[in-house]
């Protein structure tokens, strides 16, 4: 259907990548990371040139989100899936409770359902449906995500425990541009291969004082299996030490401390303006467009960070993206694979230009229109 299709030269955005993770990363970032020659990648990271950079990554983080001087900012190797086991394994006592609503809140359920020594309970909604967590008793950890990335819903709230439960959220593609309240949240945490335009296969995540005593208490329970890779003890003590456990990817660092550093610069409150601006203008296009729908009914719901737009069966949007990423002109608009839909999945992360996605939004409807 879009064998011949061209796009006008104004149309196309200076940069390709509209994925929804890993997410583009600035070609001036690459450039500074040359620029630092032979004094950092290569060089140990039982060293001050990468313990510094891991120093300034955790207080960077400290100073964007305003941390409570109890949180502790922890790093590691693994990304978000591998926490998933580690909180399983070395957080939940006996009990979690997931909100599940796509694919990656449903695998953390299942990852803690796969420990024998724990119960994983869940309270799971339709896909593109999101939950306004409600106070749950009996179980020691609630597991929550604020942006479901495989169906574009967010999920900001979560209510208030004053006794010994904690609330552990996957803040993986939502950190950094959608709001949370982090005082309820006992543990926070992402990877950086979304807003803040890194690598996978690291982790954040920031740390109450109450879900210190509770990982260090379990850690002491010679009774428990817990494997070594994913101790807490291990994790918070080099933490402190600005390290890693085990030797952890450099230029994930130093990308990811270029994105602090210049979200700092901004602020939060404007990087989140600018986030809610493009999710604006992107379901505003939606609703505009008779071929269109947003997948995400629930307007409290709808993401700032990955958009999810429905398209009319007529047209074959994975026709249309494959001839876009043969043009080299739009890369990774797909839907989330196992959601299956006719849709496109857009992402509105900090490095996605207003610009950019304003030329998507008119080359996309320029493309539909121009074959119906
Ligand atoms: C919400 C969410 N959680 C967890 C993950 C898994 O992250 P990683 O691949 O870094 O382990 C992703 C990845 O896209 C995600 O979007």
């Amino acid at each position: 259907m879009f064998e011949k299709l061209t796009i006008p030269q104004e149309l196309i955005p200076s940069d390709p990548r509209f994925g929804c993770g890993p997410s583009l990363i600035p070609t001036e970032t690459l450039n500074n990371l040359a620029k630092t020659g032979n004094t950092l990648l290569g060089t140990s990271h039982r060293k001050s040139g990468v313990k510094n950079l891991v120093k300034e990554i955790q207080e960077g983080l400290t100073q964007y989100f305003e941390l409570e001087p109890d949180r502790q900012v922890i790093l590691g190797n693994g990304g978000a899936t591998f926490l998933w086991d580690m909180i399983g394994t070395g957080m939940v006592n006996k009990a979690s409770f997931h909100n599940v609503c796509g694919e990656f809140s449903s695998k953390w359920h299942k990852a803690h359902a796969n420990i024998p020594w724990i119960e994983a309970s869940k309270k799971e909604v339709d896909f593109g449906e999101g939950i306004t967590p409600e106070k749950i008793e009996g179980h020691d950890v609630i597991c929550t995500t604020l942006n479901e990335t495989s169906t574009g819903v967010q999920m900001t709230s979560t209510p208030t425990y004053n006794d010994d439960t904690l609330v552990a959220m996957d803040a993986t593609s939502g950190a950094g541009q959608i709001e949370t309240n982090l005082k309820n949240i006992d543990f926070y945490y992402f990877s950086p291969q979304k807003v803040f335009a890194s690598e996978g296969g690291l982790f954040v995540g920031f740390i109450s004082e109450k879900a210190r005593e509770r990982v260090l208490k379990i850690e002491n329970d010679k009774n428990r299996y817990k494997p070594i890779t994913m101790s807490w003890k291990l994790a918070l003590e080099n933490s402190e030490k600005n390290q890693t456990y085990n030797t952890p990817s450099i230029s994930t660092l130093f990308f990811l401390n270029e994105s602090v550093k210049e979200l700092n610069r901004l602020g939060r409150a404007k990087v989140t303006q600018l986030a809610r601006e493009k999710a604006d203008h992107l379901y505003q296009w939606a609703e505009s467009k008779p071929y269109l729908e947003a997948y995400v009914h629930d307007e409290k719901f709808r993401s700032t960070a990955v958009a999810t737009i429905n398209v009319d069966e007529k047209i074959p949007v994975e026709e249309l993206t494959k001839k876009l990423r043969e043009l080299k002109v739009v890369y990774d608009i797909d839907a989330y694979r196992k959601l299956g839909k006719n849709q496109f999945r857009i992402s509105l992360f900090h490095y996605v230009t207003k610009e950019n996605l304003e030329k998507l939004t008119q080359l996309l409807s320029l493309a539909i229109e121009s074959h119906l």
